[in-house]
């Protein structure tokens, strides 16, 4: 594994390394993602191992213009035009129907296929330079804390990946919000890093929800994730009691908790600011994950702006433990 700060060159080297069928972690704006060449299953399926990353999950192909979409999908680009217009390159994923071109274990067997364009200069250079649609999940472990550093992807994937481009600390810091798109209809697949009311302002109607009780292990509705190796609990008084002769981590939104007596104590943001705390949410659980602590104690937040994101992951991690 090399680990190289993202530039002109190092771009190059790793562009060249997704033709020749490789693995390489790269900065998108959301979270780090694990890239291998999108329309190329061998190296496609280098992603699943490296992971430990079932097979029934799909992947989402990362573009970096417009036209690509007609490459990868049957979509007619005026049906999706006011979402590419507004939010494209960002942190929103579409899920539309796939063509020919996309291998089978992109997208599970499934006739659709997602696609996205981050907005990360690097990932943007990147994917143009590999001239291919790159399949790209979180560059961490399965079921484990997304990274938003280089330093993150390097401490869980170091052997598994050919090169991994470092160009900071991602800005946005929880994934990105995924829409399928059916006709007229917009369904919310996963709450993130753009928010569920800004994509309905644009749209000029409500996002739809999507039950799936046929199939449980339907993509993006795993119930266990996000979660970091010491016992994660919502916080509350009885849980702080329960857990008071622990060593604690407090990952906090609010003042309300401040004076609580915490071994470490990280607050996501100081001014309720729901997009401050989204970037410092995977950071900040990294953080408390390499203190030496027992157990993390996270406060519920509402449920508006990125909160919907925050409190999806913050789910998953919490139910890991129950
Ligand atoms: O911000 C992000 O989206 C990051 C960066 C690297 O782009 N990527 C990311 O990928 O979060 P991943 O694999 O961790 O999450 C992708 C989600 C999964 O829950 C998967 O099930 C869902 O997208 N997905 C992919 N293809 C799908 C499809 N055809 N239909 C429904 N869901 C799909
Ligand atoms: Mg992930």
């Amino acid at each position: 594994m090399k680990l190289l700060q993202a530039n002109k060159f190092s771009i190059e080297e790793a562009a060249q390394v997704i033709k020749d069928g490789g693995l390489v972690a790269f900065p998108t704006e959301t979270v780090y993602g694990l890239g291998a060449n999108g329309l190329n299953p061998t190296a496609t399926a280098k992603i699943f191992a490296a992971k430990g990353r079932p097979r029934f999950n799909p992947l989402i192909l990362h573009i970096c213009n417009i036209s690509q979409i007609e490459q990868i999908s049957t979509i007619d680009l005026k049906t999706v035009e006011k979402l590419t217009q507004a939010f494209f390159p960002g942190p929103l994923t579409l899920v539309v129907p796939k063509s020919n071109i996309v291998p089978d274990i992109i997208t599970a067997g499934n006739p659709t296929v997602a696609l996205r364009m981050p907005k990360h200069p690097v990932a943007l250079e990147l994917i143009k330079a590999a001239g291919v649609p790159i399949a790209a999940p979180s560059a961490n472990k399965f079921g484990k804390l997304s990274p938003t550093t280089a330093e993150h992807v390097a401490s869980q994937l170091k052997s598994k990946v050919d090169i991994i481009l470092d160009g900071g600390q991602s800005s946005v810091g929880v994934e990105s919000t995924i829409i399928e798109v059916t006709g007229d209809d917009y369904f919310l697949l996963r709450p993130g890093g753009l928010s569920i009311e800004d994509i309905e302002s644009v749209l000029g109607k409500k996002l739809l929800k999507k039950e799936n009780h046929d199939n449980p292990n339907a993509p993006g509705m795993l119930k266990y994730h996000y979660a970091p190796n010491i016992p994660i609990h919502f916080l509350d008084d009885e849980t702080y009691l329960q857990n008071k002769d622990k060593k604690i981590g407090g990952l906090l939104f609010s003042e309300k908790y401040l004076n609580y007596n915490f071994n470490v104590t990280k607050v996501l943001t100081s001014t309720k600011n729901s997009v401050e705390a989204a970037a410092n949410l995977f950071f900040m659980l990294h953080e408390l994950e390499n203190s030496k602590i027992d157990v993390i104690l996270a406060e519920p937040i509402p449920e508006k702006g990125l909160g919907k994101a925050i409190m999806d992951r913050l789910k998953k991690a919490v139910n890991t433990y129950k």
